[in-house]
């Protein structure tokens, strides 16, 4: 059974071909992506119509490409699976729109994907995927989310952000740098020179004793100390407040997350999501799952920010696991909250 997965919730056309042959799990056949970083930057975020109207223009030839590298045709196509939302609603309608027109001229089923069990399935994309259950730190442009994850389908929210995410901490934080878009990889390269103990930022919701997130308040924290620095700011001063912002967060959801892991009882830790390719994030988790016998999981770098691979690899699984009703009607809709 081949699944084409369709991605455009956000700024990233991604197009891939996952095939289930009852092996140990589904596999990756082949994967392709347009990223619109370039078309956005000159607006310093987002711009949705132009995020729609450029998803259009890529996605049938990357779909083509998907279909060369796999050296199949689109009649070898089983299942055509999309993200259904959470997302932009013109970007969300275009892969949506294109799937079920794809799957109804080849006369097969469609199935709609939750942007985050996408991500939160991505590891299985790896070489060395994890085992349920697991805990997953689901940390993204749109949501912090800490899951215990019993299998596919089977997720239990165990805290959330009360405001903003951890990818958005990142963002706004690198816009009151002066920063490019997107934020967070800008803001943890200017870390990189920085000295993350320079700033006293704080660390919202540390000791709340649940796992529950808030990041708001970083933000302002940073913004009181921009301004306080002024206009005659220097570079050292903007790295080390890069490096100290960094640091806030990285601690917060690593602590969190550890504290998550104990609670389940389970040996096992999931990162997904965008800001799972932070790398300072990564050196920490690792030295606190070292200390505490935990093994942690990541998807592939390039599959850790958004990307097909993922739609066509959760729709898989969720067939599998007999969770999925797939649809004959092409009738579709979007959910972008
Ligand atoms: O998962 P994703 O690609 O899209 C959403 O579903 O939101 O995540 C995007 C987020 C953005 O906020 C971006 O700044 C952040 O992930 N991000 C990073 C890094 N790479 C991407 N944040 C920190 N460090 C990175 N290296
Ligand atoms: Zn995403």
């Amino acid at each position: 059974m081949n699944v084409l997965g369709i991605e455009s919730s956000c700024d990233e056309t991604g197009v891939a071909l996952v095939a289930d042959d009852g092996g140990a799990a589904p596999r990756l056949l082949a994967h392709a992506l347009h990223s619109q970083i370039d078309m956005h930057q000159a607006y310093g975020g987002v711009v949705p119509e132009l995020a729609s109207r450029d998803h259009i223009r890529r996605v049938l030839p990357l779909t083509r490409q998907v279909m060369a590298e796999a050296g199949l045709a689109l009649a070898d196509i089983d299942l055509v699976a999309f993200t259904r939302g959470p997302g932009l609603a013109g970007a969300l309608l275009v892969g949506a729109g294109v799937a079920c027109a794809l799957a109804a001229a080849l006369d097969r089923p469609t199935l709609g994907v939750h942007h985050l069990e996408g991500h939160l399935l991505s590891p299985f994309l790896s070489a060395d995927p994890p085992e349920f259950p697991f805990v997953a730190l689901l940390v993204s442009g749109g949501h912090t989310q800490l899951m215990h994850v019993a299998g596919v389908g089977d997720y239990a929210l165990l805290g959330e952000t009360i405001d903003d995410a951890a990818g958005e901490a990142f963002d706004k934080s690198a816009k009151l740098l002066g920063l490019g878009y997107p934020g967070g990889p800008a803001l943890s390269r200017m870390a990189a020179f920085g000295d993350p103990a320079a700033f006293a930022l704080p660390r919202p919701l540390l000791h709340s004793g649940n796992l529950d997130f808030s990041f708001a308040g970083l933000k302002t924290a940073v913004l009181t100390q921009v301004r306080k620095l002024g206009s005659n700011v220097c570079e050292q001063d903007r790295a080390n407040l890069a490096a100290s912002t960094q640091a806030a967060i990285v601690e917060v959801l690593v602590r969190k997350s550890m504290r998550a892991v104990r609670d389940a009882g389970t040996r096992r830790l999931v990162v997904a999501g965008g800001v799972g390719a932070n790398s300072e994030l990564r050196a920490q988790l690792g030295a606190a799952c070292r200390k505490e016998r935990v093994r942690v999981h990541y998807p592939e770098l390039a599959l850790c920010t958004d990307n097909g691979a993922m739609i066509a690899m959760a729709a898989a699984m969720r067939l599998r696991s007999g969770r999925a009703q797939p649809a004959h009607d092409y009738a579709f809709d979007v959910r972008p909250r």
